[in-house]
């Protein structure tokens, strides 16, 4: 997608050197823009897990170019050892989304096929690039799938504005381009149809109101910041047509795990019977896990809830919102249960979120993995 202008993945190998891997760095978005250099595993698993890159298909690739890198390092250090190690290392960095843990998987299934370093080397960068590549290529499939949901209810509505509500960032920014959720919206401005998009802010990390406004802006579609508790209220008045989201987990009964606060929209649109829709590649969806109350559910570090960072006097600063004593916690995501869901966008077309109808899609994943 868009930076002023100019087309940016939001991960890639840099150009001359393919020891180092280049990335944006998320937290000091929208007010810095920096691109970071990580060569070596830790790098990437302090990316990761510091949240410099998010999103469950952008940490997947990521950690894919870290398998990478670890082979690099089993080079160098004469310790094959360290690519089992640093597997279990990434994978351990974030332990809600299921594509960290999937391209983890993928990338030591792939390097294991041989013995020899140098065909492990070349193995694993060219499947980082294909996953990568894959997986923007599965992001724009949800994109002209979903886009047909936008153009029904602008046709019901004789044209007018289509109003969409999402949560989080489940953007370009957290996927390799085009996004999950907002795939189907870049679609919809390509073709002309009028959108307007409601951007939950997302506390404690402001995720939407920090990074979904950036992008949007930036793309030029029509988006207005709200807090996390005013969506209820819109959806009561009329104001909101369509709700989108992504995901870091889906099990294969059609729950689905997203940032927190996700479970509390999903429960206002039912209310209000407003569509609730689910944007996911399918190396989201967890083949093995039957329900969504046994996702574990990442909790974070309780200062990203009582402090807050945003630009002061041209600087990025943190400041302190509680109590300083008051105790605090910070659940990172939540379960919206299947039947709150009106269906699933995936790369291969949308389903109900139920097991019946994902096996229809994906019919070979649970042949293969599930008996
Ligand atoms: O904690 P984050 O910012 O990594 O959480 C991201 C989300 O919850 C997204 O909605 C999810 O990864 C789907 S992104 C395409």
């Amino acid at each position: 997608m868009k930076i002023n202008g100019r087309h940016y993945k939001t991960i890639w190998v840099k150009e001359g050197d393919e020891k180092t891997i280049q990335i944006i760095d998320q937290r000091n978005l929208p007010h810095e823009f920096v691109i970071e250099e990580l060569n070596s595993v830790e790098d990437v698993f302090n990316a990761i897990k510091e949240m410099h890159v998010r999103g469950a298909p952008l940490i997947g690739a990521t950690a894919a170019y870290g398998m990478y890198l670890s082979v690099l390092e089993a080079e160098e250090k004469k310790d094959e050892r360290i690519i089992e190690d640093s597997a279990e290392k990434l994978i351990s960095a974030r332990p809600t989304a299921k594509d960290l843990e999937w391209a983890v998987k993928q990338q030591l299934e792939k390097i294991n096929k041989t013995n020899d370093l140098k065909e492990k080397k070349r193995i694993a960068l060219s499947n980082a690039k294909k996953i990568s590549n894959e997986s923007a290529e599965q992001c724009k499939k949800i994109g002209e799938f979903g886009v047909k949901l936008i153009e029904e209810i602008s046709r019901k509505k004789n044209g007018e504005t289509v109003n969409i509500l999402t949560h989080c960032n489940a953007g370009w920014l957290a996927c390799i381009d085009f996004g999950t959720a907002t795939a189907p919206i870049y679609e919809a401005q390509k073709k002309g149809i009028k959108i307007h998009v409601w951007v939950d802010e997302t506390r404690p990390r402001n995720q939407g109101s920090r990074l979904t406004a950036w992008e949007l802006l930036q793309q030029e579609v029509p988006h207005t910041v709200i807090v996390d508790n005013a969506g209820g209220h819109l959806m009561q008045n009329g104001l909101v047509d369509l709700v989108l989201v992504g995901t870091d987990r889906t099990t294969f009964n059609g729950d689905v795990a997203n940032k927190i606060g996700t479970y509390l929209k999903a429960l206002a649109a039912k209310d209000n019977e407003i569509p609730f829709f689910v944007a996911l590649p399918s190396p989201t969806i967890d083949w093995e896990m039957k329900s969504g109350k046994s996702i574990p559910i990442e909790e974070r570090n309780s200062d990203e809830v009582k402090y807050a960072r945003g630009l002061l006097d041209g600087k990025i600063r943190k400041v302190l919102l509680t109590p300083k004593e008051s105790h605090a916690k910070n659940y990172a995501f939540d379960v919206t249960p299947a039947r709150l869901i009106t269906g699933l966008i995936t790369e291969r077309g949308i389903c109900k979120a139920d097991e019946k109808s994902i096996k229809e899609l994906f019919s070979e994943k649970f042949i293969e993995e599930i008996d």
